[in-house]
């Protein structure tokens, strides 16, 4: 038996998605192969192993849930190989094998995380650091798309302080060389947190300060009328995309309401409904994205079709995409025939084949 640590919450705007996504990957991940112990994050950054329900965790109550409690922390201490648990009789220290970071946006899919693992020698789902620092950036990605030729919005960024030493200067920029609509959004956040769309000139200050409180680098992009099409990602060196999907937002675009507070009024279309060249140039756009971040393990990789013309125009990549089973990630790799627990399964080999070496 390995033992498997899934860590949830974390300090990000996304702490509540994790509690759903490690709840599920909790109430799936084969036991019979795995030993699973859960340590959740609080928002403020504490740490804690809890062995109670996964549903607690789910709509947030583990955190009052003290009989079931204990302190703890992950060690950078390859000795250790785990965690402390601080337990009044004194540190216990646990043994992990391989860590599932279910854990979403800053603190947990941006590389600090990942950093940390790294440091302590323990195997780990997912992308390494710098992937998914560079994957969590939007000017980052938007940079290497360009570069490695794969289409995408029109955008320029810019950080906080040349933004507001001449705000007109930036709005002139962006009428003439994207024009509107267009998107503002924060380079590192995510769930469209911080994101608008902006239809003239006079709403672009309010979206720039808005994702200034998110982050010190906004992205600009010009503003596409398209379907959007998501693409599951799973693998290593030589990773399979085989399935895409599309998100028809209940909004006027896919903002954090849509996609987590409307029910499920957002429509989820598995296989996307378009025609095989688009499905097979989105797969392998998926690919491309991901290997050039030197992405592993997973990643759920985002375009546009534009409506105009049908062109695939890539939009961001996510890491550690939404996790549970109805989530479009794993939804997709449903559809191609890998059932939930499979997956899990497949992500936790793929990190102990990744770092058999490190
Ligand atoms: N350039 C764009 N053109 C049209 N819609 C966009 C553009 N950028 C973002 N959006 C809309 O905003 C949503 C959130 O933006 P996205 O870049 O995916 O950020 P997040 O990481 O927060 O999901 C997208 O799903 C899409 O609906
Ligand atoms: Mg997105």
């Amino acid at each position: 038996m390995k033992h498997a640590l899934i860590l949830f919450g974390g300090v990000s705007s996304e702490h509540e998605v994790s509690l759903r996504s490690a709840a599920a990957v909790l109430n799936n991940i084969d036991r019979t192969r795995y030993d699973v112990s859960a340590v959740g994050i609080t928002k403020d950054g504490r740490w804690f192993l809890y062995t109670g329900e996964a549903g607690h965790i789910a709509d947030g109550s583990w955190i009052g849930d003290e009989t079931h409690l204990t302190a703890a922390a992950l060690s950078p201490d390859r000795s250790v190989h785990g965690l402390y648990l601080f337990r009044s009789a004194g540190v216990e220290i646990v043994r992990v094998d391989v860590v599932f970071p279910v854990l979403h946006g800053k603190n947990g899919e941006d590389g600090t995380m990942q950093g940390f693992l790294q440091l302590a020698g323990i195997p780990f789902v997912g992308c390494d650091a710098l992937s998914s620092g560079m994957s969590m950036d939007k000017a980052v990605t938007n940079m290497i798309a360009d570069h490695i030729g794969v289409p995408q919005a029109g955008w320029f960024s810019v950080p906080r302080e040349e933004y507001v030493a001449n705000p007109a200067a930036f709005a002139a920029k962006a009428a003439e060389t994207l024009g509107f609509p267009l998107f503002v959004k924060p380079a590192n956040a995510g769930s469209s947190v911080g994101v608008t769309k902006v239809c003239d000139e006079s709403s672009l200050d309010s979206a720039m300060r808005l994702a200034f409180t998110h982050d010190r680098k906004v992205v600009l992009e010009e503003g596409i009328d398209g379907r959007e099409l998501e693409c599951a990602v799973l693998g290593n060196d030589d990773p399979a995309a085989p399935m895409v999907g599309e998100v028809v937002p209940c909004h006027d675009f896919y903002d954090y309401e849509a996609k987590y507070l409307s029910g499920n009024d957002s429509e989820i279309r598995i296989p996307a409904p378009v025609d095989a060249e688009t499905f097979d140039r989105v797969r392998t756009l998926a690919r491309k994205i991901f290997l050039a971040l030197g992405c592993s393990g997973l990643s759920r990789v985002d375009f546009f079709c534009r409506r105009s013309d049908g062109a695939v125009l890539f939009n961001e990549i996510n890491t550690i995409p939404g996790f549970t089973s109805i989530s479009m990630y794993s939804k997709m790799l449903i559809a191609a025939g890998m059932p939930f627990g499979e997956i899990i399964t497949r992500l936790l080999e793929l990190a102990q084949e990744k770092w058999s070496d490190a």
